[in-house]
């Protein structure tokens, strides 16, 4: 059970076939991208002016946390530019050699999305600032005194930089984007509208109240929101009637065990254990990270931040802190338990 229902939330553990329906959902035009209006709308802008004045869109770095449709939105970019997407990531990059092979094969305008572009490696990330800032790779031939550096030139590109965490990047590799975008939650009627395209998309049925239901729980993120739907959907399949509705809603969610506000079994027992056995808080994000069994940056990536965006958790200096909100939510009474005032 609490695997099923961490699937929901969770960022990493995608199997195949969550790929491919990811895939197919995915909008491919600017105009098809719901939601994060300021973002899209400067994008658009400079797009636009990339293609009047003829030269590459300016390398550009997105950061929010998973599933808000940031690898998305570098697909639009490469097809409203008309070139070439190339896709890799962080953590894919091994060696300088790795990076200078996929900078020599781009072409003119093409774009590079590099996604957890935090987890670049020094000597990789050092190849990347001369390529952002010169259109050049600097190569190093030979080892000891004969050592020589040669320069090679590079097509025009475009760097697209995914990141769940800005503040991990260094400053030399962040200074070199021209342009920085945050992903903001998305509200509720983007999610419905979302949803409703993906529906369509899925050839399902659902009525607005459902749709409604859906977003709510959604978390602000459209990859959860895909994810409930398509639950929902094979609830409906096996135990209704194939269209959704309420009643199918509602079972489904209660299955999963997905509350009002979206909350699965791993928030609600992060909640508790501060509530629990720290008083409400605060305490240090590697105490709570042990005693959940959970990774740090999964409870910091995927799970804090819509704790934090429903008012649910507060970071403070000195660790992590519940707020009155939380011990309502839960059924408990904040008075009845010995909680610091915050
Ligand atoms: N603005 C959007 N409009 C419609 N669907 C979206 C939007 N953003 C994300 N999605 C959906 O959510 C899924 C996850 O988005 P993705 O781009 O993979 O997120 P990220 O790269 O930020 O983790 C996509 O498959 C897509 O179907
Ligand atoms: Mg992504």
């Amino acid at each position: 059970m609490m695997e099923y229902e961490e699937r929901i939330t969770a960022a990493s553990a995608m199997n195949v076939e969550e790929e491919v329906m990811e895939l197919s959902l995915r909008p491919k035009r600017l105009a098809d991208y719901i939601g994060q209006k300021t973002v899209a709308e400067n994008l658009k802008v400079f797009i636009d002016a990339a293609q009047m004045r003829n030269e590459p869109l300016d390398h550009v770095l997105f950061y929010g946390p998973p599933g808000l449709g940031k690898t998305t939105l570098a697909g639009i970019i490469a097809n409203e530019l008309g070139v070439e997407l190339r896709i890799t990531s962080g953590p894919a990059i091994e060696r300088a050699g790795d990076l200078a092979a996929i900078l020599t094969n781009l072409n003119e305008g093409d774009v590079l999305f590099i996604d957890e572009i935090h987890r670049l490696n020094r000597s990789v990330e050092e190849v990347l600032y001369s390529a952002m800032e010169d259109y050049a790779l600097d190569i190093i031939i030979g080892k000891g005194p004969s050592a020589r550096s040669i320069r090679l030139d590079l097509a025009r590109f475009t760097l697209i930089g995914a990141t769940t965490r800005a503040g991990s990047l260094s400053a030399p590799l962040r200074d070199r984007f021209g342009v920085v975008c945050k992903f903001e939650m998305y509200k509720e009627d983007e999610l419905m509208e979302i949803i409703r395209r993906s529906a369509s998309i899925l050839n399902v049925q659902i009525d607005d109240e459902s749709l409604r239901a859906l977003a709510r729980r959604s978390r602000g993120t459209p990859r959860v929101a895909n994810r409930l739907l398509k639950r929902v959907r094979d609830f409906s399949q096996v135990k209704g009637t194939g269209a959704i509705d309420l009643d199918i809603t509602g079972k489904t969610l209660k299955s999963l065990g997905i509350d009002e506000l979206g909350l699965e079994g791993l928030d609600r027992e992060i909640l508790r254990l501060i509530i629990d056995r720290f008083k409400g808080g605060p305490v240090g994000i590697d105490t709570i990270a042990a005693a959940i069994g959970e990774e740090r940056v999964t409870i910091e990536d995927v799970y804090e931040p819509y704790l934090i965006q429903a008012g649910l958790l507060h970071r403070t200096q000195k660790g992590r802190m519940v707020s009155q909100e939380a011990y309502r939510h839960l059924g408990l009474d904040p008075q009845g338990e010995e909680q610091m005032s915050l």
